[in-house]
């Protein structure tokens, strides 16, 4: 007789759903059979999967309450929305109202609410502002605000104090893995590039600063991520704390460029510093054309592409990495090749027709 009792059943409220990040956690949930999955955003989803989507816009207190609200069985949060806006100091009032109108709403009405875990990212140590202290820890002191990722943690543990539930928060890199219409997606900003310097004829060349060839940095794979995610989410020794979480490797775009182009079957030239977000403006009439020559997938431009953020990561020209053993004192042990990553991501994309 099989004495063991099974594990009860967790329900996970994604925010974010359609997110790089949120849309790769769901995919890590659906594939654990403990866990019940709603997903948030406001585009919704197709619920014929095993996770149901709700259509919400966060900003609006009053729909996220009325939606959220009844969500009495929910255990777990994730959280993983974003608002993008122009500047740093923008970026905080919409992503903190999208944080506290979804705890208000679930918090008071979901009485098995064990956790709740945030998103976050290398801005808490100032990585967006300029050459920052290397390796990154958790322990770093804060920079000079306005930080939106910051204004959200102190949110959430204020209103820990005295409640059941606990929080985690995960600084990832950047993150790469497969998702459309995302304003930070690194792995489709090259790919495309990539794809359209071969339909022109060209060599791939690195458009960031000349710096940032050389710099060190790291990446994180959006599966690696969701397995931290999960478990920081569900392992009492890492209650009400923050994590970086990392490939476990560094590089430098100055060794992996060369075996980008090659996986493209393309040459290198010397890089040549260039805006992605001016020269790539004018390029919707060519991506519509290689859709159709290539047999591909029929999304828009404007869903392939993050111009914007890929100037941003090119433009760093100082080293970029955090120190990713907390994690793995605490129990998390896993590791990904960076170049492997962005291999096997370019294949994915080529499989779903989204390149040719
Ligand atoms: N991407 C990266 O490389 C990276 C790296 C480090 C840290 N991070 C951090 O991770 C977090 C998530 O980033 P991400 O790149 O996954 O973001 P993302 O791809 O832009 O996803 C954001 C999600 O939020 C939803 N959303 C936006 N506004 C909403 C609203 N008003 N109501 C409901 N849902 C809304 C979006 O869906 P709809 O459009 O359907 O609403 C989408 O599902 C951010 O805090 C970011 O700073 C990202």
């Amino acid at each position: 007789m099989d004495t063991k009792e099974a594990a009860p059943r967790k329900t996970a409220l994604v925010i974010g759903a359609n997110g790089v990040i949120g849309g790769n956690l769901i995919e890590y949930l659906e594939q654990l059979p403990d866990w019940d999955i709603i997903g948030v955003s406001r585009r919704g989803g197709d619920s014929s999967g095993r996770a149901r989507y709700i259509a919400v816009d966060l900003l609006n207190e009053g729909d996220t309450r009325e939606k959220l609200g009844i969500l009495s069985q929910v255990t777990h949060i994730f959280y993983a929305a974003y608002q993008d806006r122009p500047t740093w100091a923008e970026l905080v009032p919409p992503n903190l109202a999208m944080l506290v109108n979804v705890v208000n709403a679930i918090e008071p009405n979901a009485p098995k609410l064990q956790h709740i875990s945030l998103m976050q990212g290398y801005k808490v140590y100032g990585a967006h502002l300029g050459p920052f202290k290397t390796p990154a820890r958790e322990t770093d002191a804060y920079h000079m605000p306005p930080e939106f990722n910051v204004d959200q943690q102190q949110f959430l543990e204020q209103r820990q104090r005295g409640s059941n539930w606990t929080w985690t928060a995960l600084r990832p890199s950047v993150v790469c893995g497969f998702a459309l219409g995302n304003p930070m997606n690194l792995a489709m900003v090259i790919a495309i590039y990539a794809s359209i310097s071969k339909e022109l004829g060209l060599p791939l060349r690195f458009p960031g600063k000349p710096g940032a060839y050389n710099s060190l940095l790291e990446m994180t794979d959006a599966g690696l991520l969701s397995r931290a995610t999960v478990w920081a989410a569900t392992d009492e020794r890492c209650a009400n704390q923050a994590f970086n979480i990392t490939n476990g490797d560094l590089f430098r775009w100055n060794e992996l460029w060369p075996k980008i182009a090659f996986n493209f079957g393309l040459e290198t030239a010397p890089p040549l510093q260039m805006s992605l977000e001016v020269v790539m403006a004018d390029k919707e009439e060519l991506w519509k054309t290689m859709v159709e020559k290539h047999g591909l997938v029929s999304n828009s431009y404007k869903d392939v592409s993050s111009w914007r953020f890929g100037d941003f990561v090119f433009s760093w020209d100082y080293d970029f990495f955090a120190d990713g053993t907390k994690a793995r004192r605490f129990g998390f042990h896993e590791f990904i090749d960076t170049e492997a990553m962005f291999l096997n991501i370019f294949d994915d994309l080529r499989r779903r027709k989204v390149i040719p």
